[in-house]
């Protein structure tokens, strides 16, 4: 019998993630190269899992790509790489410049776009019938004058390319609006105005394989993330009641974003506003697992790994097929939040509900499950409420990202 090839994957995380990914794609048996910072070489990675760790020079900043060419390609003269994986939102396009030079099957640059620029995103999704924000693509004048005069304030000012609401400012005339671009000098063109929809943020976390969904969960934070990062808060979320209209209208438009984004296979996290008439507008997607301990919270719930689900799909040996593990219907809801002390002390909250705590220096955070909705909910309350009173602090953000 012939012995299988396994398949050689290089993953690529500019930021320290992706653990879970790691370890499964080891596990499934793949060779697994792995490409991340120079800062970041004395990182806890599971070198187990890792065949050969490769650093780029970054000085705390972004990776110069012609060099990355550089390095993967030399890397290729000796490694067949089946399959180029990034594994943070910032490394999306980085992955897709690869596969384009290297010509590795996979999302290639134009396609990448629409899963890293909020007005590309925004502007496929409203073609394609997908509810959106008023917006408009920060380059003629007149254009964005004109789009002031007619369209409500406020509205937000946003880099097409960051994440964790960095550089957003939210605007209320066109006088700020125009602060905020001027400011941005010769850097405006990388930015949109959107109209500000008030309402609650929901996300959806799917994972996606031949163009099919295979498995998808919703969710809630419980303030908008806006607000959390810019005016301090703890930050929460919790799964959407199941088997109601809004479960299954967000289900529907993230399908929808997702096949007109064109995702075939991979993982996603998608965010939409619910306004207060209950109307759903699309906000973002993305081609990777949920930052801030979704994916603790999507495993809470349905027993799920996306990381690990993800790593059996991009390790899959050629003419297999992926199955969907079933998925379990618990709820789970997550906190999240800086702390004042350096180790925060969590031995206070030990109710049944308690599925994690998680223990990073000036950090505290835990997962609650049950099989209730309303458990999880009266829980986060409480929880939340005694979040504040034993550790919340804030610091404020820098406009720009520091890693
Ligand atoms: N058009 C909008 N209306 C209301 N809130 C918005 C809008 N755009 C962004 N926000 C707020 O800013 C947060 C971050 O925006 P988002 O587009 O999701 O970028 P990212 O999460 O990549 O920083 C959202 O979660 C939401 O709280
Ligand atoms: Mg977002």
């Amino acid at each position: 019998m012939a012995i299988e090839k396994p398949v050689t994957i290089l993953a690529i995380s500019s930021y320290h993630k992706g653990h879970d990914f790691l370890k499964e794609a080891k596990r499934q048996g793949a060779r697994v190269l792995f490409l991340t910072s120079q800062s970041l070489q004395d990182a806890e990675w599971p070198r187990e899992s890792i065949d050969e760790i490769y650093f780029m020079p970054d000085n705390k900043k972004e990776w110069y790509m012609p060099d990355v060419i550089k390095a993967v390609s030399f890397l290729a003269r000796k490694e067949k790489l089946d399959k180029i994986v990034a594994l943070d939102d910032f490394d999306v396009e980085k992955a897709a410049s690869i596969r384009e030079h290297l010509r590795i099957p996979g999302m290639g640059e134009s396609q990448a776009r629409f899963f890293r620029d909020k007005l590309a995103m925004r502007m496929r999704a409203k073609d394609a019938g997908i509810p959106v924000p008023e917006f408009i693509g920060v380059f003629n004048h007149d254009d964005l004058n004109k789009f002031a005069s007619v369209v409500p304030f406020p509205f937000m000012v946003k880099p097409r390319m960051q994440a964790g609401s960095i550089g957003m400012k939210k605007v209320n005339s066109p006088m700020e609006m125009w602060d905020v671009i001027n400011a941005a000098a010769e850097m405006q063109s990388f930015y949109l105005v959107e109209r500000f929809i008030p309402g609650i943020v929901c996300h959806v976390d799917t994972i996606m394989y031949e163009g099919k969904v295979k498995f998808v969960v919703a969710s809630e934070y419980g303030l908008p993330p806006l607000e959390v990062a810019h005016q301090g808060r703890v930050f929460t979320s919790r799964n959407v009641l199941r088997d109601t209209e809004l479960e299954s209208e967000l289900f529907t438009l993230n399908e929808k974003v997702l096949s007109s984004l064109g995702l075939q296979t991979g993982v996603s996290h998608t965010e939409f506003i619910k306004a207060a008439d209950g109307s759903l507008y699309f906000l973002e997607t993305s081609a990777r697992v949920g930052g801030a301990h979704i994916s603790d919270l999507v495993e809470a719930a349905t027993g799920v790994n996306l990381w690990a689900e993800w790593a059996k799909i991009e390790s899959l040996p050629k003419g297999k097929k992926y199955s969907a593990p079933k998925s379990k219907k618990n709820y789970a809801a997550l906190l999240n939040s800086l702390a004042k002390q350096q180790w925060p002390d969590m031995s206070g909250y030990n109710a049944p509900e308690v599925f994690l705590k998680m223990n990073r220096e000036y950090h505290v955070g835990l997962i609650l499950q049950s099989n209730k909705y309303e458990k999880i909910s009266e829980y986060l309350e409480t929880y939340t409420n005694r979040f504040y009173n034993d550790f919340f602090t804030f610091v404020p953000m820098a406009d720009k990202p520091t890693n």
